[in-house]
């Protein structure tokens, strides 16, 4: 049994909620100079429940301010996850002469009542103060199709001046996501079905969709984001991406010829801590950010910190890239504060030729009889996590892990680390980004080291 005592040490650049408990990132946005992370939230816990969302802001995306609850549960409903855009043509005719209106677009999840089922369907709240209070839409909800498992929806406007608002959600437990037009945010029509595909071991939730020009190339794909929980590639909850087209209502999966299988797809993340992962939507210059949730639905309400608990990830710059093998994927590179932050980031090259196995060791003390072990294996192709030592893991007896990812898709002899530690959580970026793992863990001092060892066998 683990001694350690719990860590209560809070990450400066992850974001956490003063003295509650979060999930999701919801209805990120980007607007005036301002990013907004709003999250599922229960503003008087620090356990899953009351599910409201919570608010904070930004203006360098590592530094955060929590702000006043943004649209907060009722006896009615619960507010899950969900969107934002601004209504920029003022589509819906939320704003008046010379606003502008930020809609927000949720899962409105109605409790069983008198035996009936409880009920999720997509409801609107508005602001006309630039994301600082937010009103219910009266004719709530706008989209309900008697669904108890139909939920979290991302909008973006798609085409130009002609264009219109593409819903993205999921049937969480048949495994598919649904995309949805509409005019004006409130009347919408089912397009297409996606699913259920690769990883379906558990449902199928947080869904994202998005263009990504191919680095490199005029040509753009559209990345179709799609959560997972339970069933992920390290166990519990985790993000599997798709690369394909998008016409404006039917995604259509890049497939190798003569095969009903996607092509390219892939785990956005192989570690345990990275959940429910979405973009910001409006962002200048096209730019495509994203953050994820840094827990796991295994023990996300027993990990030891307080009088916060979970925190999200890094805010992540992804791109699209062509690997070696000729594969479209995500490449992630995080935004991390300026040189004197408490955070320690680690950046190197490790060699990754057949008989080549490199130990990298994080330890907060000179004993590191608490430490999380990072191996790169070149024979075996493999990144390996392992946690089991790395404080108080015994919370939980799905925490303690030893997690698997392949080594990126690069045809060369190094491979470059970056590792990123910030109080409880690790983010391990390989070969630029192309392979990611977070993880959490709760050591009694904060790792701050690290030791390195590569072994040259005769492979
Ligand atoms: C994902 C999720 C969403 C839901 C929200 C509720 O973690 O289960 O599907 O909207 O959390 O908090």
């Amino acid at each position: 049994r683990s001694t350690a005592t719990p860590s209560s040490v809070r990450p400066a650049a992850h974001f956490t909620a003063r003295s509650t408990w979060l999930n999701d990132p919801n209805g990120l946005l980007y607007h005036e100079g301002v990013y907004h992370l709003f999250f599922q939230n229960n503003p008087s816990g620090d356990t899953w429940g009351n599910m409201s969302w919570g608010h904070a802001t930004s203006t360098d995306l590592v530094s955060w301010q929590e702000q006043a609850v943004a649209i907060p549960a009722t006896a009615e409903e619960m507010v899950f996850s969900g969107s934002a855009v601004v209504d920029t043509r003022n589509t819906a005719g939320f704003a008046g002469p010379g606003q502008t209106a930020l809609v927000a677009i949720y899962t409105s999840a109605r409790p069983p009542l008198d035996g009936a089922p409880g009920i999720q369907a997509q409801a609107l709240a508005f602001s006309l103060d630039a994301g600082n209070t937010w009103t219910r839409y009266e004719g709530n909800p706008v989209l309900d199709i008697g669904s108890t498992e139909f939920r979290d929806p991302k909008v973006f406007w798609y085409g130009g001046d002609n264009g219109h608002w593409v819903m993205v959600a999921v049937d969480a437990v048949d495994r598919r996501v649904v995309f949805y037009t509409s005019p004006n945010l409130i009347d919408w029509t089912l397009g297409s079905r996606f699913g259920p595909c690769h990883a379906v071991g558990g449902v199928w939730e947080c869904p994202d969709l998005f263009p990504l020009p191919i680095k490199g190339t005029q040509e753009t794909r559209w990345v179709l984001i799609v959560s997972l929980n339970p069933g992920a590639i390290a166990g519990g909850s985790g993000t599997q991406y798709f690369v394909g087209d998008f016409d404006g209502t039917t995604f259509i999966p890049t497939r190798i010829t003569e095969s009903t299988d996607p092509a390219d797809y892939d785990w956005l993340d192989y570690g345990r801590d990275y959940y429910a992962a979405v973009s910001f939507n409006n962002v200048p210059d096209d730019r495509r950010l994203m953050i994820g949730w840094a827990s796991n639905w295994d023990y996300a309400n027993e990990t030891p910190t307080g009088p916060w608990r979970s925190a999200m990830s890094l805010v992540r710059e992804i791109e699209l890239v062509r690997t070696a093998g000729d594969r479209l994927r995500i490449a992630q590179s995080p935004i991390l504060p300026p040189e004197q932050s408490p955070l320690h980031v680690f950046d190197l090259t490790v060699p990754c030729t057949p008989g080549a196995r490199t130990t990298l060791v994080l330890t907060g003390d000179d004993s590191g009889v608490e430490r999380l072990t990072i191996t790169i294996d070149g024979g075996e192709r493999s990144i390996t996590c392992d946690r089991t030592q790395s404080g108080a893991v015994d919370f939980h007896p799905a925490f303690p892990s030893v997690d698997w990812a392949p080594l990126p898709d690069q045809n060369t002899e190094e491979i470059d680390l970056l590792i990123v530690v910030d109080a409880h959580i690790v983010e391990i970026y390989a070969g630029k980004g192309l392979v990611t793992l977070a993880e959490q863990v709760f050591p009694t001092a904060p790792f701050t080291r690290l030791h390195r060892e590569t072994i040259h066998g005769q492979k």
